[in-house]
C-alpha cells in the first residue's frame, strides 16, 4: 500500500509530495500508517494527535479528498473500492493525481486553514471564530440549592451538539469556508444554536443573535458537507436552518440581503 503525502515545508515554502510504501497490517487506520513512515522512514513528517481514540479531534486531515479523523479511518475501507462520501464541490476536492484506489491513499492537510508543517494546520481562526460566540453556558437565575435537572428529552436534543469534539472537519469540508475566511463555519454555529436550546438558559433569542449577520447564520447555502463528514454525527446544517427559520419569524431578515 502506498501514501501519498502532502508535504510542506514551512523554512522553504516548498510544497511536494511524498510517496511511501507501508506494509498492510489487519486493523490499521490512516495515523497507525503515519507512524509507520515517522518511525521507520521519515521522522520529519508531522502531523497532529493525541487521543487515537476519536475524542481529542486533533487528527482530522483530508483523506481520499474527504476530511476524517486519521485515527479513525481504516486503511482497508479506503482500499476496498467503494466510494466515500459524496461533497459538494469545493476548490481542495479538485483532483491533484490520478489515484489507483486499490493501493493508494491520498493524505493532505485539512482544507481553509493555514497549513503549518506538512499535515499540521493552525486551528487560531477556527478557534477564534468559536469564541468569539461565547461558548459558555449562561444559566438564567439564581442557582438552585442542589442541581438544576433536566427533561431527558431536552438531553437528548442538546446530545446531538455537544458530542461536537472540535475537529475542524466541517470547517475544512465546507464550500462556504472555502470562499469567504471571515464565515463563521458549522462548528461554531451549532455550538451556538446548542447553547440557544439549552432550557437552563431560558428562552430568548439573544444567542442567536451573536451570529445574526452576513458571516453567521446567513452566510450557510446549505450544502450540508458538514453533516456528511461529522466524524460524531453532529448535524450543523439542521442547527443553521433552525436558527435561520426562528430569526425570520422574529422579524429578522438576511442582513447581506442574500448573496
Ligand atoms: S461538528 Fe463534527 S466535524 Fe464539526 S468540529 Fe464538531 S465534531 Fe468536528
Ligand atoms: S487522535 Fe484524537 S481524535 Fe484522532
Amino acid at each position: 500500500m502506498r501514501l501519498i503525502v502532502k508535504r510542506f515545508d514551512p523554512e522553504t515554502g516548498i510544497e511536494s509530495f511524498n510517496i511511501f510504501e507501508v506494509e498492510q497490517r489487519p486493523g490499521m487506520t490512516v495515523l497507525d500508517a503515519l507512524f509507520v513512515v515517522q518511525d521507520t522512514m521519515d521522522d520529519t513528517l508531522s502531523f497532529r494527535y493525541s487521543c487515537r481514540g476519536a475524542v481529542c479531534g486533533s487528527c482530522a486531515m483530508l483523506i481520499d479528498k474527504v476530511p476524517r479523523l486519521a485515527c479513525r479511518t481504516q486503511i482497508a475501507d479506503l482500499l476496498s473500492g467503494e466510494d466515500g462520501p459524496e461533497l459538494k464541490h469545493y476548490p481542495a476536492l479538485d483532483p491533484i493525481v490520478p489515484l489507483n484506489r486499490a493501493e493508494e491513499i491520498l493524505i493532505e492537510p485539512l482544507p481553509h486553514l493555514p497549513v503549518i508543517k506538512d499535515l499540521v494546520v493552525d486551528m487560531e481562526d477556527f478557534y477564534r471564530k468559536y469564541r468569539s460566540l461565547q461558548p459558555l453556558f449562561r444559566p438564567e437565575g439564581e442557582g438552585p440549592e442542589k442541581e438544576r435537572l433536566m427533561d431527558p428529552s431536552d438531553v437528548t436534543k442538546l446530545e446531538m451538539f455537544t458530542n461536537c469534539i472540535l475537529c475542524a472537519s466541517c470547517y475544512g469540508s465546507c464550500p462556504v469556508d472555502a470562499e469567504d475566511p471571515e464565515y463563521l463555519g458549522p462548528a461554531a454555529l451549532a455550538k451556538l444554536y446548542r447553547y440557544h436550546i439549552d432550557p437552563r438558559e431560558g428562552d430568548d433569542i439573544s444567542r442567536l443573535l451573536l451570529a445574526h449577520s452576513p458571516e453567521g447564520w446567513w452566510a450557510c447555502d446549505f450544502h450540508g458537507n458538514c453533516r456528511t463528514v461529522c466524524p460524531k454525527g453532529v448535524p450543523p446544517i439542521f442547527a443553521i436552518g433552525k436558527a435561520k427559520k426562528e430569526l425570520e419569524s422574529s422579524g429578522f431578515r438576511d442582513p447581506s440581503g442574500g448573496r
